[in-house]
C-alpha cells in the first residue's frame, strides 16, 4: 500500500499477542489531517494496546506503523516524540516534576535544544490556559484531582506541539462541562493546526459528536471503519456492545440513546 500524502497516521495489518493471546489482529488505520479519529470498542478489545504499539511502548508481531510516512521503526525516541503525544488512561502519577507548570513544560524537551527558551515557557502558558489549569501552574502535580491530572497531561501533550494526538479515554474522569470543553479544545486544535488525533472514546454519543472518523474494534480485529456516524449504527453497537440502541436527530444532530 502506498502512502497516501495525507495520511498522517497509518497502521498496517497489524498483529500483537501478549504471549500466546491474540490481542490485535490485522488492524488497520488511517488518522488524517484535520480530523479526529475515535478509536471505539468494549473493555479488553485492545484499544490501550493499539496506542501503545503507535507509541512504541509496544512491538507488533506484524505489521507496520508509519507517522507522515516513515516507519516508526526507524524514529527514534525523542525524533518519535516530536511527532506524537500520548496521554494515557488512568494517567500514573509517576512523573519527577513538582509542579503543574514544570510537567507541562515537559512536553517541550523534545524541541529543547540547549536551555528553555521564551518560547517554550510561552507555549506551555497557552497550552495550560487552552485545558483550563492556568491557575493551578504553581500547584503540586501529584496533588491534583484526576480530572486536573487529566487536563494537564493534555496540556502537556499540546504543549509538545505534535503531528498526532494520542488520546486514550481523554474524558474518562471529567465533569460534564470539562467533558464538552476539552473535546472542543482537541476538534479546534486539530482543526487549526491539520493535525490528527487518535481518541479512544467509550461515550458513544461524545463519539459522534466529536469524532470525524471511527475505528470500531472487537476482540482486537476491525469490525467497522469509516465515518463515525456510518460505523455507529445500531446493528454495529449491538454486535459489539450487546445493547439496544436509537439514533435520533435531536436539537439538529444524531444522538445514540442506549436503550
Ligand atoms: N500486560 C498485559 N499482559 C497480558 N495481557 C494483557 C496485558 N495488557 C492487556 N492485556 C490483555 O489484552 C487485551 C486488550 O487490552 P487493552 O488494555 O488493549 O484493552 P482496551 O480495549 O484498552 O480495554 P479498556 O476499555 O478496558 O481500557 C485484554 O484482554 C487484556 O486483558
Ligand atoms: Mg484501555
Amino acid at each position: 500500500m502506498g502512502y497516501g500524502l495525507d495520511v498522517l497516521l497509518r497502521v498496517d495489518g497489524v498483529v500483537f499477542n501478549y504471549g500466546s493471546t491474540n490481542v490485535l489482529q490485522d488492524v488497520c488505520l488511517d488518522a488524517l489531517p484535520g480530523e479526529i479519529l475515535g478509536i471505539l470498542g468494549p473493555n479488553g478489545s485492545g484499544k490501550t494496546t493499539m496506542l501503545r504499539c503507535i507509541n512504541k511502548i509496544l512491538t507488533p508481531k506484524q505489521g507496520t506503523i508509519a507517522i507522515d510516512g516513515v516507519d516508526i521503526e526507524k524514529m527514534d525516541r525523542i525524533e518519535l516524540s516530536r511527532k506524537i503525544g500520548y496521554v494515557p488512561q488512568n494517567s500514573v502519577q509517576d512523573i519527577c516534576a513538582p509542579t503543574v507548570y514544570e510537567v507541562v513544560l515537559m512536553g517541550r524537551r523534545p524541541h529543547i535544544a540547549w536551555e528553555v527558551s521564551d518560547k517554550d515557557r510561552d507555549i506551555a502558558w497557552k497550552a495550560m490556559e487552552e485545558m483550563g489549569v492556568k491557575h493551578l501552574s504553581s500547584k503540586r502535580f501529584d496533588h491534583l484531582s484526576s480530572g486536573q491530572t487529566q487536563r494537564v497531561l493534555m496540556a502537556r501533550a499540546i504543549a509538545q506541539e505534535v503531528k498526532v494526538l494520542l488520546l486514550d479515554e481523554p474524558t474518562s474522569n471529567l465533569d460534564v462541562r470539562y467533558q464538552i470543553d476539552v473535546m472542543k479544545t482537541i476538534q479546534s486544535l486539530v482543526r487549526g493546526k491539520n493535525i490528527g488525533a487518535c481518541s479512544v472514546m467509550h461515550d458513544l454519543d461524545l463519539a459522534m459528536r466529536f469524532c470525524d472518523k471511527a475505528v470500531l474494534l472487537s476482540e482486537g480485529r476491525v469490525l467497522a471503519a469509516g465515518r463515525t456516524e456510518d460505523v455507529l449504527n445500531p446493528d454495529n453497537i449491538k454486535k459489539v456492545y450487546g445493547v439496544d440502541s436509537v439514533i435520533d436527530n435531536i436539537y439538529g444532530r444524531e444522538r445514540i440513546l442506549i436503550m
